[in-house]
Order: structure tokens, then C-alpha cells, then sequence
């Protein structure tokens, strides 16, 4: 059998990986600016992960959803003091799609309504209604094509008021920080104005914060800028540093019904263990103080870095707009300069790194980035 080949793949065999280091089966080391897509959170190959995913998986690596799990219970407590949302309650899946697929759900569950409103270059995942949500049609297939979503421009407040007036939006969903769609930043005033109109006109808000969250943008979720609480939130990537876990935190407005959400793998005893040690790490490595700091250097150093035409971001959540396309660009850092680095769209060179990089490493990426400029 062959891999149905779906990745345009770079030519590189990654077999290693320490902190922010990867290395190929050629033994080449690479600065990783990338985190595997902003998944790793912690550092790769964390000795304290390491060390606690493998005491669980030699005690007990999975157990189902119908029996009590304590490893649940702790991360439930441990994430709510975390991220100042200790009042929630936590519904664990595995992906990011599932998180947002659950999170609709449970709107149209608790509003009974059907209507979307979602925004403009979003994006939520591949599946059902996440991918409905997400404003891309390449990836839209016929049978998710169900005219539930509404997508509106980011950052204008008057187009939503008008829209959730008409009085049958489930919910609105939106990402801390657009990632896919370029880093791009709704304002602080526009989710104040957001949450505002979701509460007058009774449609659920939804924060996706799946890139845009655990920590990446120098506060434990993008939205917290701004201070507005959403009635969900979801989370995915950084939660498990590469073990697949993600979750739902909801509001307490929302009643729990037995058998109404489930899932099979989510939230199993490994998955939490990983999920814990990822924890551990930020508070004993402060690294969402770290992700302030060394994203805030970051983001002031590439302001000075000719040839890129804006640079936007949070934290170590960056974008790097060209005038031309960055294809080549990204090849060059990547085979030239050993650094991994993302895209969005054609012009858009995209930095997620794990939330540990040190200020030395941010230094070395910038030497690189001139190298190749
Ligand atoms: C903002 C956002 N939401 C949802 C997803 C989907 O997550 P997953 O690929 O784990 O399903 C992603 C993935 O990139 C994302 O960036």
C-alpha cells in the first residue's frame, strides 16, 4: 500500500528532536521556528514529558470514558487556575476539528438554532461543520456545503450587529488570532463589541484558540487582550506537545447532558499524563512569560529587517508579509540556513515556535533571515 498523497512533503527525514532543535537522518541540525505546525509547546523530547508519558503508558495507557478518571479531573483543575477559567468545565477530544465540531454542537444543542456566523479567511479544521466554518472552498466538499455559515468581515463590528439581529445565530466563532489566514488580529474593540451583541442577541461565542492559545502569544489565550469571556473555548495543538489531545471549556450557562457528547480515545489516561506534564513544564519554565518576552524582541527586531513589507503578531505567534511569494524564500531558509519556518497563503511567512525559544535562538533566526535576504 501506498500514502494517499495528499502533503506537498519538503525532502527532509526528521528523526530527532530536542527543545527547539530538529535533526535529519543525515545527522543536519535545523532551528525549529515552525513547532510542527505550532504544536510544540514545551520544547520536542521534554526530559519531564519524556519521563512522565512513559511511566503512563508502562501503568496504564488507555481506559474508556465510562469509568472514573482522575488524570481528567487533574487536568480539568490544573487548566482552569491556569488559564483563569477555573469556573469552565473541560470536554477532552483528540484534534482541533473535534474540538470546534463539539463546541458548534453544543451551541445549536443549547440555542436551538442552526446559523452560523464565522469570519472572513477563518479557519477550524476539516471536518463537518468545522470545515463548513472554515472560509476556504478548495477544502469544502459538496456534502459539508449545508449553508450553515455566514462569513463576515473581521474587525467589523456594524456587518456582525446586523447580522445577529436577525435573531437566529447559534453562534459566532472566531480564532484568538487568525493563523491559516496570515496572522491576522481582530482588535480588542471588536471582541468587546462581539461579546457585547452575542449576549444581547442570544447566539453562543465561540473562541477557537487553537493556534492562537496555550500560552503562544505571551498570555495563556490570545482573546484575554482584551478581557471579553467567551462561552467556549477550544484548544488543541500545545495542550499535549504532540501527543493528539485537544478540549472544549465551557461556560457554566451550558447544562451537561448525559450521552449528548462523547468520544472514544478523548481524554485517555496517556493523553491527560501528557497533557499534565505539558503544565508542569509552563509553570516550573514560565513559559508563557517567555513567549511574551522573547515574541515581543522577536516582533521589534524583525521590524528592522529590510525587504519584509509587515510584520504582525502576538507573542511567538508571527507573520511576515513579502511583496512577492515566499516559496522559494522558505526553501532557501530551510535547505540553506537549516531553519523550519510556515506559510500562509503565498506571501506570508509564518513563525511558531516552541514556546521555550531562548533569546539566543531568536537572534540566530534573525542572522539567518538577512542571510537569505
Ligand atoms: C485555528 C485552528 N482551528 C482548528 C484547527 C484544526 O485542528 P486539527 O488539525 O487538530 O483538527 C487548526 C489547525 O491548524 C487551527 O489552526
Amino acid at each position: 500500500m501506498k500514502l494517499f498523497d495528499v502533503y506537498p512533503l519538503f525532502n527532509v527525514n526528521i528523526v530527532k528532536g530536542k527543545g527547539c532543535h530538529v535533526w535529519d537522518d543525515q545527522g543536519n541540525e535545523y532551528l525549529d521556528l515552525y513547532g510542527g505546525h505550532a504544536v510544540i509547546s514545551i520544547g520536542h523530547a521534554h526530559p519531564h514529558y519524556v519521563e512522565c508519558i512513559s511511566k503512563q503508558v508502562a501503568t496504564l495507557g488507555f481506559y474508556s470514558n465510562s469509568v472514573i478518571n482522575k488524570l481528567q479531573q487533574q487536568l480539568a483543575e490544573r487548566l482552569g487556575k491556569a488559564c483563569g477559567y477555573d469556573d469552565y468545565s473541560l470536554f477532552l477530544i483528540n484534534s482541533g476539528a473535534e474540538a470546534n465540531e463539539n463546541a458548534l454542537k453544543l451551541a445549536s444543542f443549547h440555542t436551538g438554532r442552526t446559523r452560523v456566523v464565522s469570519i472572513n479567511k477563518a479557519f477550524h479544521g476539516r471536518t463537518s461543520l468545522a470545515v463548513e466554518a472554515t472560509d476556504n472552498p478548495k477544502i469544502i466538499a459538496p456534502i459539508n456545503a449545508n449553508g450553515h455559515i455566514t462569513y463576515l468581515p473581521m474587525n467589523d463590528i456594524a456587518a456582525m450587529e446586523a447580522e445577529l439581529a436577525k435573531g437566529d445565530v447559534c453562534a459566532v466563532i472566531i480564532e484568538g488570532v487568525q493563523g491559516v489566514g496570515g496572522i491576522r488580529i481582530p482588535t480588542d474593540d471588536y471582541l468587546l463589541a462581539l461579546r457585547e451583541a452575542c449576549t444581547k442577541y442570544g447566539t453562543v461565542l465561540i473562541l477557537d484558540e487553537i493556534q492562537s492559545g496555550y500560552g503562544r502569544t505571551g498570555k495563556f489565550f490570545a482573546h484575554q487582550y482584551s478581557g471579553i469571556r467567551p462561552d467556549m473555548i477550544t484548544v488543541a495543538k500545545g495542550i499535549g506537545n504532540g501527543f493528539p489531545m485537544a478540549g472544549v471549556l465551557i461556560s457554566p450557562m451550558f447544562k451537561a447532558v448525559y450521552g449528548q457528547l462523547g468520544t472514544t480515545f478523548g481524554g485517555n489516561h496517556l493523553a491527560c499524563s501528557a497533557a499534565l506534564a505539558v503544565l508542569d513544564v509552563f509553570e516550573q519554565e514560565h513559559l508563557v512569560e517567555n513567549a511574551a518576552k522573547v515574541g515581543n524582541f522577536l516582533l521589534e527586531q524583525l521590524q528592522q529587517v529590510k525587504g519584509i513589507k509587515e510584520v504582525r503578531g502576538k507573542g511567538l505567534m508571527i507573520g511576515l508579509e513579502f511583496e512577492e511569494p515566499i516559496k522559494e524564500l522558505r526553501l532557501r531558509l530551510l535547505h540553506e540556513q537549516h531553519v523550519f519556518t510556515g506559510a500562509s497563503g503565498t506571501n506570508v511567512l509564518r513563525l511558531l515556535p516552541p514556546l521555550c525559544l531562548s533569546m539566543d535562538e531568536a537572534k540566530t533566526f534573525i542572522d539567518k533571515l538577512n542571510k537569505v535576504l
